[in-house]
């Protein structure tokens, strides 16, 4: 268990999750020490002298992983060495399924929490409703009013990045849950063509699904300058998605938090007034 007392180091904390579990756990009166390159904390995962400033006096970790997974297990044995006791990895839902090129970073934490010698958790999500907004991947294709993905009829139980920042601080403060893979998703599964009906229909837009041949989504993201790597491990994630592994909702948050997880229709009519798509 972590105290009120305890420095909780949180990684990615302006990202989607980050962000809001910075505010859950500060919201609970806990310390937080909010990192990442531009945030509060400065914290690089390619500058290892920023991770002692970081570490120092902190007793748990939530981990956010790089793409490069090199320098995962120098982090983690540094934190442990400093006084750690408890992490919680960011992962994602269905990662047992990828091949061994594909998400590495992600992989790589997993493997280094649970060899950490210390408390562990981790969270595998589906893909997140703050995608379609927040600055992220698809936010600027449903402006321009055409979202184009290779995933065909296959539902997503898309998560609110809120639900999982609940969950983590969860597993942060309280006992019960550490040693385990949390899978989490939102309560029902939707097709992406009924996702941006909805999202259409929130922001009262035209906005189109269109669905791509994968080699046609390959090239279009090769041809936006997208890495191959990155084009490579999103190619696998559409595959594994289409092949319906992780298409049906879980209870990973009603397990952890005793309550529903945030419906699909309700986010997106909260994001369009916040003018997500406007
Ligand atoms: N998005 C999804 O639907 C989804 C679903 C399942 C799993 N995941 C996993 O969740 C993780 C986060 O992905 P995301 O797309 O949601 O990103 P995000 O958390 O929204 O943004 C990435 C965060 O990492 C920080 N960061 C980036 N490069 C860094 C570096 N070199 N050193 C330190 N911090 C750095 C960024 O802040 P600065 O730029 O300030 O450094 C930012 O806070 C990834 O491992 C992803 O695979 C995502």
């Amino acid at each position: 268990m972590t105290t009120h007392d305890d420095d909780i180091l949180v990684l990615g904390a302006t990202g989607k999750t980050g962000r809001h579990l910075v505010g859950a756990l500060r919201a609970a009166g806990r310390r937080v020490r909010a990192a990442s390159r531009s945030a509060e904390t400065r914290f690089d995962w390619s500058d290892q002298d920023t991770w002692a400033a970081a570490l120092d006096g902190a007793s748990a970790v939530y981990l956010v992983a790089p793409e490069d997974p090199a320098p995962v297990d120098a982090f983690v044995k540094q934190a442990t060495e400093a006084g750690v006791r408890r992490f919680v990895a960011l992962s994602g839902r269905g990662v047992e399924r990828l091949s061994a090129e594909a998400f590495q970073g992600m992989a790589a934490a997993e493997r280094a929490v649970r060899d950490s010698g210390v408390e562990w958790s981790v969270i595998r999500p589906n893909n997140f409703n703050q995608n379609f907004d927040d600055d992220a991947a698809w936010r600027p294709p449903l402006l321009a009013g055409r979202l184009a993905l290779p995933i065909g009829a296959t539902p997503e139980p898309f998560v609110d990045t809120r639900d999982i920042a609940d969950v983590a601080a969860a597993l942060l403060t309280a006992d019960g849950h550490q040693g385990q893979v949390h899978e989490l998703s939102g309560p029902r599964a939707l097709t992406f063509a009924d996702a941006v009906r909805t999202i259409a229909e929130a922001a009262g837009r035209d906005i189109e699904f269109v669905e791509l041949d994968p080699a046609e989504y390959r090239a279009e993201l090769l041809a936006e300058g997208v890495p191959e790597e990155v084009v490579r491990d999103l190619d696998e994630m559409y595959a594994n998605m289409r092949a319906g592994h992780v298409a049906e909702p879980v209870d990973g948050v009603r397990r952890v938090l005793g309550r529903e997880p945030v419906d699909f229709a309700a986010y997106a009519t909260e994001a369009a007034a916040a003018g997500a798509w406007a």
